[in-house]
């Protein structure tokens, strides 16, 4: 069997690393795409680093990629994560997309959130899905200016999951099964540093995502599962948002 080729967005740390490791770990070859430590640098908040992945992945691949997991991801109150969350995740779908055509078996997955279904502003999810970036980045600044800045992270995921589930289809008609992986709180060093070690804002998170399973998850376990969703195994599952959160879905749309 061929050895399979993965591009992984964020690889540099947190679920991205790891999930490159466990792919890597099972033999694949893995170019890893990051703004720091990575065999392929690039800055996807803006258009020069999303063609600088595009260009980065096609040379250290040789025209053929068989998986693509976009994981590179911000969770501040600022336009810079509706940039990247969702404008350079799609870029990085996208822009990879031809190099997936020439694979067998080819198969995408980016990485959502949990807090989708709990925090999101409307107004800016649609913001994001007129597809005007500028609008989408200007969308999210009011939001911030107005207060309510720790909206702006669970919209830009609301939006990426509407798009993908679009996207879906039409990457379907052309062979390529498409879906999201949603986090609930996985146990990272940005998750530690955004809420995890200040105890209040920890019991306020865990409030409002219970995680019957543990609270927080196991980095391990999402990334078994994005590497699962590439794998040349999952030939018939597209368009869907697989919530790996230890029963906060559950729970909270019952
Ligand atoms: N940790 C959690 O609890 C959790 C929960 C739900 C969803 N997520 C999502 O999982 C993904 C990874 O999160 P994580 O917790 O591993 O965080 P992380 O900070 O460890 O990883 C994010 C990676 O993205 C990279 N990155 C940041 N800005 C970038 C840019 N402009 N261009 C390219 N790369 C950039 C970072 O360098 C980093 O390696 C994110 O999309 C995040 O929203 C995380």
């Amino acid at each position: 069997m061929e050895t399979r080729i993965y591009a992984v967005t964020g690889a540099a740390s947190g679920i991205g690393a790891a999930t490159a490791d466990q792919l890597a770990a099972s033999g694949a070859k893995v170019i890893r795409c990051d703004v720091r430590d990575a065999d392929v640098l690039a800055d996807l908040t803006t258009p020069e680093g999303r063609d600088s992945l595009v260009s980065g992945v096609a040379a250290a691949s040789g025209g053929r990629l068989d998986g693509v997991v976009a994981v590179a991801g911000l969770a501040l109150p600022s336009d810079l994560t509706v940039r990247l969350n969702f404008f350079g995740t799609i870029a990085t779908l996208e822009g990879l997309r031809p190099l997936l055509a020439a694979a067998e078996q080819p198969r995408a997955v980016a990485v959502s959130s949990l807090s989708a279904i709990v925090a999101a502003d409307e107004g800016l999810a649609r913001a994001c899905l007129t597809m005007d970036e500028d609008a989408a980045a200007t969308a999210a600044r009011a939001l911030v200016e107005a207060g309510h800045g720790r909206a702006v992270y669970p919209s830009s995921k609301l939006a990426l999951n509407r798009w993908l589930r679009r996207a879906a289809l039409s990457w379907a008609g052309a062979g390529i099964p498409l879906n999201a992986v949603a986090p609930g709180v996985v146990d990272t060093l940005t998750a530690r540093a955004a809420f995890l070690d200040d105890p209040r804002t920890r019991a306020l998170v865990a409030a409002a995502m219970p995680q019957p399973l543990g609270f927080p998850g196991p980095v391990d376990a999402v990334a078994s599962l994005l590497a699962w969703t590439v794998s040349a195994a999952n030939s018939f599952m597209t368009g869907q948002i697989l919530y790996a959160d230890g029963g906060a879905e559950a729970t909270l749309r019952p």
